[in-house]
């Protein structure tokens, strides 16, 4: 069996979509979700869906005690799905290659520091952009720079705001982040 920690930020509507996702699942299983804030909606989206969820702060996130606890729980894979942080080194370190994001645009565009959810859809807006999208990438010690594992394009029209974009981006990765998790964790053991 495979064990999947979601690291999450907000409001969790990815999150929630990947626990159900693998909830018959055979192979693989969202463990427990993790959040850097104690308000964070995906709190109770998890729990309501019957997985555990902590809460950590900043001073836990960076000692090496963090991963070690993931590793005693059984957590082969960490998913970041809308989390706002930078990941320590000893987390890379512990899950090499098995840490995995979805950032809400094309990469190499509209990405790195401080390009978080609404800031990255009104850039896309502001750039009069004809196309924007995901990209699930896994993760290194910089923002949004990992390896992409896929990439998915919605069009954009003249009257888009970045409510509009969110939507269509949202949409895009509901259809596509469990199932890349899915492949990538089959791939990866392969
Ligand atoms: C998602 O659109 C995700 O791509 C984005 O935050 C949103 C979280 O929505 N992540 C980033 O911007 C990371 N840089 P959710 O809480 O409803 O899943």
């Amino acid at each position: 069996m495979y064990n999947i920690a979601i690291l999450a930020s907000g409001s969790g509507s990815n999150a929630e979509n990947i626990i159900r996702y693998f909830q018959s699942h055979t192979d693989i299983r969202v463990l427990e979700v993790l959040s850097n804030k104690s308000d964070a909606y995906v709190l109770e989206r998890s729990s309501k869906l019957n997985v555990p969820v902590r809460v950590f702060n900043k001073e836990e996130f960076h000692s090496p005690e963090f991963s070690n606890r993931l590793l005693k729980e059984g957590i082969t894979h960490v998913v970041l799905a809308g989390f706002l942080w930078l990941v320590p080194q000893h987390l890379i370190a512990a899950f090499p290659n098995r840490i995995v994001n979805i950032h809400p645009a094309l990469l190499p565009k509209y990405g790195g520091k401080g390009m978080y959810g609404a800031k990255v859809h009104e850039s896309v807006v502001a750039a009069g952009e004809k196309e924007t999208g995901i990209t699930i990438h896994l993760v290194n010690e910089e923002y949004d720079k990992g390896l992409p594992l896929l990439q998915a394009t919605c069009g954009l029209e003249p009257g888009d705001t970045a409510d509009s974009v969110a939507a269509k981006v949202h949409e895009l990765e509901y259809q596509h982040f469990p199932r890349t998790i899915e492949n990538w964790i089959i791939k990866n053991q392969s």
